[in-house]
């Protein structure tokens, strides 16, 4: 496995839609697998392929204190209601957003074995599947925010706190 570099604003492969992966495989597997690396060193809750200059639709998310998992193909198929939620992304380094969400989506795709899945989420996890799966269609989250107030840039952040997470911000 190796880290990869996270492309930042305004890469034109960030903007690009990724096509579907054909088959999981293990090129495709490594990829997901580097992915997690580059998630972790970065300390982030979600990475999508584009991120990384690979335009093939799959995330990768984690939850604080849960296990990595990657989702092939991902296809949000129901979103329920709505919620503002603060958001950040590693592409966009040193800003935040209030960004309207769903309360809860139902994701279906394939899992890093190329097993079906359906993932009932709420919370962080719904949060960051339609953060994610919007990059695989080139949206980053401020074209979500109608509001020029709700996007803003953060300052003195310490290291610690240093853009926590891709979908979320503490
Ligand atoms: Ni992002």
């Amino acid at each position: 496995m190796a880290a990869l570099k996270v492309l930042t604003e305004p890469n034109p492969l960030l903007r690009k839609k990724a096509v579907r992966v054909p088959f999981i495989d293990k090129s495709t597997q490594k990829l997901a697998a580097d992915m997690v690396e580059t998630m972790q060193a970065e300390g982030g809750v979600g990475l999508a392929a584009p991120q990384i200059g690979k335009s093939l639709r799959i995330i990768v998310i984690q939850i604080p204190e849960e296990e990595p998992f990657a989702v092939f193909n991902p296809e949000i198929v129901k979103r329920v209601g709505e919620r503002e939620v603060t958001e950040a992304c590693l592409s966009i380094p040193g800003y935040e957003g209030l960004v309207s969400r769903s309360i809860s989506v139902i994701t279906k795709g394939f899992d890093y074995n190329g097993k079906p899945l359906r993932i009932k989420a709420e919370g962080l996890l719904a949060q960051a599947l339609e953060h994610e799966i919007d990059h695989l269609d080139g949206i980053l989250y401020p074209d979500r925010i109608e509001d020029k107030n709700k996007f803003f840039v953060v300052e003195n952040r310490d290291e610690e706190s240093l853009i926590t997470c891709d979908g979320n911000s503490p």
